[in-house]
C-alpha cells in the first residue's frame, strides 16, 4: 500500500518550519519527501492548507482499564486519543487492580493491538498496589514493556523510598514519573488555596504542597545522579525550581497540561467540580509562568493527564467530587489556540513539545518525519475555528471544562503504521 500525502506543510520539531512537501509513504514507512512527488500510489490526501505533524504522543493519561471502565477502557479511550491526534499515548498504572505485575503489562499490550488504533504504552507502578512500601519488579517490568513507572494519582511519600526507586531504575536506564504533592501540607484540601477558596468557603491546597515535593524529587535525583519526570507541574515556583536544576545539570524533565496554561482557579467559580483537578487550577501568574517555563524550554513537553470519570462522581458537591478532566480532544486545539496563536510559540516548538520530546523522554523512535521513519503522522487545519462541544466527544466520560470554547486546529487524519485510520 502506498500513500501519497500531497501539498501538506511539513512541521518537525526543528528545521524549518514551513516547507510545502510531498510525502510517499510505503508499508509503514516514510520513504520519500521531496516537492512534488509524482510516483504511483494506491491513496492520495491532498494535505492543501494543512499542516503535516510527527504524530502526537501523550505521555500521562488514564485509561481506567482494568477497573474502571465505567469512566473508560482501552477501546474508548483510544478512540478518543485518535479524535485529538494522538499516535502513541503512555496511560498510568492507578487501575484496579494497579499495574504492577507483568500480566497486566501483557494485558494493555494484547488489548490495545486487538483494537489496533492510537499505540499503548503500559507505565507500571513504582510500589505494589501504590503503597509506597514495597517496590515492584521494575527491571521485569521494563523487560515487559513497561515504558516508565509511577505512583501517579498518590505521591511516593517516603523519601528514601524514593531514593531506592530511582537508584533501581537507574540500574537499567528506567524513568519515573513523580506524581509531586506533600500530602500533610493539602490536608483536606479541595482546590487552590487562595482568594477563589476563601470565597467559595473550600478548604485550599498550597502551592507549597507541590513545590515542596518537587524540590526533593529534584534533588534527590541530583544526589543520586538519577534521571527523573516531574508529572503535570501547575506553580511559578515549581517551573523555577526546575530551571534552577537544569542550570546545574540535574538530568530532570518536566510536563505541564493545557488546563494549567489555559485556565485558573477562578473556573472553579459556582462550585464548577469539572475544574477540579489535582494538581488544583491556580492563578493567572502561575499561567504566565507556565508559558514562560514552555518557551524557554524548563518544561519540555505538554500531556494531557486525560482523567475520565463518570457524571456521578461530577454532579456532587465540590467536596465530594472526583478530581480530573478529559484531555485527549482537547489538548491540540487548545494548545494552538492558546500558545501558537498568541505568538508564545511557533508550530515547531508546539510539534516539539507535543511529539519529538515525548518521544524521547519515553525512548520511542518516533515524533519526527524523515525518510526511513515509521509513518505516524497527524494532519491537521489550524486555520479552522470550532467551538468545543463535550456532547460530541468519542471518550466515554464528559467531564471537560472546555464546553462552549472557541478555538482552532481541527485534526484532519491521522496515519498511524501508514494507514490512514483517522
Ligand atoms: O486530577 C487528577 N486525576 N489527578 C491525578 O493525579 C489523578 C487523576 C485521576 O486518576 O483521576
Ligand atoms: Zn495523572
Amino acid at each position: 500500500m502506498r500513500l501519497l500525502i500531497k501539498n501538506g506543510t511539513l512541521i518537525n520539531a526543528e528545521g524549518l518550519t514551513e516547507m510545502k512537501r510531498d510525502i510517499l509513504i510505503a508499508d509503514e514507512m516514510i520513504m520519500q519527501i521531496k516537492e512534488n512527488i509524482t510516483d504511483e500510489y494506491d491513496m492520495m490526501i491532498d494535505a492543501t492548507g494543512c499542516h503535516v505533524l510527527p504524530g502526537l504522543i501523550d505521555a500521562h493519561c488514564h485509561l481506567r482499564e482494568p477497573g474502571f471502565e465505567y469512566k473508560e477502557d482501552i477501546e474508548s479511550g483510544t478512540l478518543s486519543a485518535l479524535h485529538g491526534g494522538f499516535t502513541s499515548i503512555a496511560c498510568m498504572p492507578n487501575t484496579n487492580p494497579v499495574i504492577d505485575n507483568e500480566a497486566l503489562i501483557n494485558y494493555i499490550y494484547d488489548r490495545s493491538k486487538q483494537i489496533n488504533r492510537t499505540k499503548v504504552y503500559p507505565i507500571a507502578a513504582v510500589s505494589i498496589n501504590q503503597e509506597g512500601k514495597m517496590l515492584t519488579e521494575m527491571g521485569f517490568l521494563k523487560l515487559a514493556g513497561a515504558i516508565a513507572f509511577s505512583d501517579d494519582g498518590k505521591p511516593v511519600e517516603s523519601s528514601s523510598f524514593m531514593k531506592k526507586a530511582l537508584l533501581y531504575a537507574d540500574t537499567f536506564d528506567g524513568l519515573i514519573i513523580s506524581h509531586c504533592e506533600d500530602k500533610s501540607l493539602c490536608e483536606d484540601g479541595v482546590m487552590n488555596e487562595g482568594y477563589m477558596s476563601t470565597v467559595l468557603g473550600l478548604s485550599g491546597i498550597p502551592k507549597v504542597a507541590e513545590e515542596l515535593m518537587v524540590y526533593r524529587d529534584v534533588r534527590l535525583a541530583e544526589y543520586t545522579g538519577t534521571k527523573i519526570h516531574i508529572a503535570h507541574i501547575s506553580t511559578r515556583e515549581s517551573v523555577d525550581i526546575i530551571r534552577q536544576a537544569k542550570n546545574r545539570g540535574v538530568k530532570v524533565t518536566a510536563e505541564t497540561c493545557p488546563h494549567y496554561f489555559t485556565l485558573t482557579e477562578e473556573s472553579c467559580d459556582h462550585f464548577n467540580t469539572l475544574a477540579k483537578v489535582n494538581p488544583p487550577l491556580r492563578t493567572s501568574d502561575d499561567v504566565i509562568a507556565i508559558i514562560e517555563g514552555l518557551k524557554d524550554g524548563t518544561i519540555d513537553i505538554i500531556a494531557t493527564d486525560h482523567a475520565p470519570h463518570h457524571n456521578d462522581e461530577k454532579n456532587v458537591e465540590f467536596s465530594y467530587a472526583s478530581n480530573g478532566l478529559i484531555g485527549f480532544e482537547t489538548a491540540f486545539c487548545l494548545s494552538y489556540t492558546y500558545l501558537v496563536k498568541p505568538g508564545h510559540l511557533t508550530m515547531s516548538q508546539l510539534v516539539s513539545l507535543m511529539s519529538f520530546k515525548p518521544a524521547r523522554i519515553l525512548s520511542l523512535d518516533a515524533g519526527e518525519i524523515n525518510e526511513g521513519k515509521q509513518a505516524d503522522l497527524t494532519i491537521v487545519d489550524v486555520n479552522e475555528r470550532k467551538t468545543i462541544d463535550i456532547t460530541k466527544f468519542k471518550s466515554k466520560s464528559s467531564n471537560s471544562p472546555y464546553h462552549g470554547f472557541e478555538v482552532y486546529g481541527e485534526i484532519k487524519n491521522v496515519i498511524i503504521d501508514g494507514k490512514v485510520v483517522l
